[in-house]
This record gives C-alpha cells, structure tokens and sequence, in this order.
C-alpha cells in the first residue's frame, strides 16, 4: 500500500503532530508524515518532528518580504516532499486565496470549537476557550474542517462535542477540547487517504456512513 504524505504546518506545541505521527506508526494507517512546516522557530513541535526523524522547517513570515514569498518557500517545501494533503495543526497564520486554490480540497485544519460557533478570524488559542465559557453554554468541541478562502468557513470533515462543566476555566476547558482534536484529526486525514471523503456544495459525506 503507498502511503499518502502529508505535510504537518504548526506554530507551537504540537500535540496535534504528536497525535497525528502516533497514529501514521501504525502499520495499516494510508498517509506519512513527509513534512512539517512551522512558523515559529522556537515551537516545541519542530523537536517532536526531529525525534521522529521527519524533515522539518522553520519558515517565519517576517524573514521574507510579501506573503507571497513567504507562501513561495513553503510550496517549494511542499512539493519536494511531494505532499498531497496539508494539515493545519495549531497553524496560527492565514493562508492566502492563491496558495489555498492551489491545493483545493487538499488543505485541512483543526479548530478548537464546533464551528459555526466561535470560529473566524479573531478566535483562535485559548480566546476561543475564554469566549465559550464567558458566553454560558454548556456543549463545545473540536472541528475538522476543508480550508478554503474563507476563515473557518469550509465544508466540515468531522465534528465531536465536549462538555463545558460549572467551574471550568478557559485551561481546563482546553484541555479537555484537545483530547478530542487528537482523536478526530488523524482520523479525518485517514478518511481521506482512503477516499472516502465527498465535497458536495458545503457539504461533506463520508462515503462509508450509510443513512437509513
Ligand atoms: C489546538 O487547540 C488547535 O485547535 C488550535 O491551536 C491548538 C494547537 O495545539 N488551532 P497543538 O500545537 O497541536 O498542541
């Protein structure tokens, strides 16, 4: 079986990276991670990918001149470890419209609520957290989602709830979330190594899952 390669773009811890290289270790699992891209050369999950051996990379926007250049060296990366799907893990810089229509339906992101609630250009990190508790409600959760122009508005992959308890802080509350983005990122990207993924409109249908 040839294994998909993914390239990982991170900005900090990494326990996403983490998640998805544990479960790319078993045997069966369709995608490899080829690369990982980080924005920020000090960002813990750069060391998580030298453990593993994998090539990894700082590219930091401020070291170039215009986005585009910026986003040119990434692309360089990207296509000499001929990665086929690109996976948003804690990744805290905006793609631009040109470099997301490169990779159309090839670009996926984890964000820390049940889009469409919480999400968009100004919650990312632990804001998003603080907002949930702030506002009362008692049900959150993690998405993956396709990436597309808009910020956080492309077709979902998978969603998983969590449950916001009385006392919670916006620490706890993130800790929680990330159990679940650890569990629902790796498996979105071996639904579409597998090619079970279908993008109709906004739409997502996972070709296994039959309705009655
Ligand atoms: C995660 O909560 C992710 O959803 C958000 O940033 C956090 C990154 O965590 N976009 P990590 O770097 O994967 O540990």
């Amino acid at each position: 079986m040839k294994k998909m390669n993914i390239g990982v773009l991170v900005s900090g811890n990494g326990s996403n990276l983490q998640a998805i290289i544990d479960r790319t270790n078993e045997k069966s699992f369709p995608a490899k991670v080829s690369t990982v891209i980080s924005s920020k050369a000090q960002a813990y999950a750069l060391q998580r990918a030298q453990k593993h051996e994998i090539p990894c990379y700082a590219v930091r926007k401020k070291d170039f001149d215009s986005q585009a250049s910026w986003e040119q060296r990434i692309l360089q990366i990207l296509h000499k470890h001929d990665v086929k799907l690109i996976v948003l893990a804690g990744f805290n810089k905006i793609l631009s419209a040109s470099f997301v229509r490169k990779y159309r339906w090839r670009i996926i992101n984890i964000h820390p609520s049940l889009i469409p609630a919480f999400c968009g250009k100004h919650f990312y990190g632990m804001k998003v957290h603080k907002a949930v508790i702030d506002s009362g409600v008692k049900i959150t959760g993690a998405t993956v989602h396709f990436v597309t122009e808009k910020v956080d508005a492309g077709p979902i992959i998978l969603q998983k709830a969590v449950q916001v308890k009385d006392y919670d802080t916006p620490e706890t509350l993130c800790e929680r979330v990330l159990r679940v983005e650890h569990e629902i990122l790796p498996e979105a990207v071996r639904l579409i190594a597998e090619e079970k993924i279908e993008v109709v409109g906004n739409r997502v249908n996972i070709k296994t899952e039959v309705c009655v």
